[in-house]
């Protein structure tokens, strides 16, 4: 896997970033199984609730492109900040049902920061379409 293209090209995506409230910039990018790379950022709204994060429309945009969580290799998340972009409860919600659970996930920052974690040690106890069987 091409951790290091991928941790790039969520860098790049932080230019795609609609972000004139909180100028929190955010980039991601999803690799999947062909090579191919998927890029997305936040995309914010004068009506703040409406926001949308990087992960959640990059990974919106990888099914809208046609590919299945199981085309997915591994995610990036890039934050122009002093910390790291830690997906939100929300993001980890849909995550949990789109992306593969243990697959890794990079967040890190534009100084250089990065960890690696999963949906799995994100979001314990999932709910998800099992618990409703
Ligand atoms: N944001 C993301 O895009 N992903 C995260 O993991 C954390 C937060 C966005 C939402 C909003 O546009 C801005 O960052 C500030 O919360």
């Amino acid at each position: 896997m091409n951790k290091e293209l991928l941790i790039q090209k969520s860098i790049e995506a932080l230019e795609l970033s609609y972000s004139p409230y909180s100028h929190f910039r955010v980039g991601a990018a999803i690799l999947l199984k062909d090579g191919n790379i998927i890029q997305g950022a936040n995309i914010e709204n004068a009506s703040y609730g409406l926001t949308m994060c990087a992960e959640r429309n990059t990974v919106f945009r990888t099914i809208l492109s046609g590919y299945k969580t199981e085309d997915m290799v591994a995610l990036a998340l890039c934050a122009d900040a002093d910390e790291v972009p830690y997906p939100c409860g929300a993001c980890r919600q849909v995550l949990s049902e789109l992306f593969p659970l243990d697959a890794p996930i990079y967040v890190h920052n534009t100084r250089g920061k990065i960890l690696e974690t999963t949906v799995k040690e994100l979001l314990p106890y999932i709910f998800n379409k099992e618990n409703m069987d």
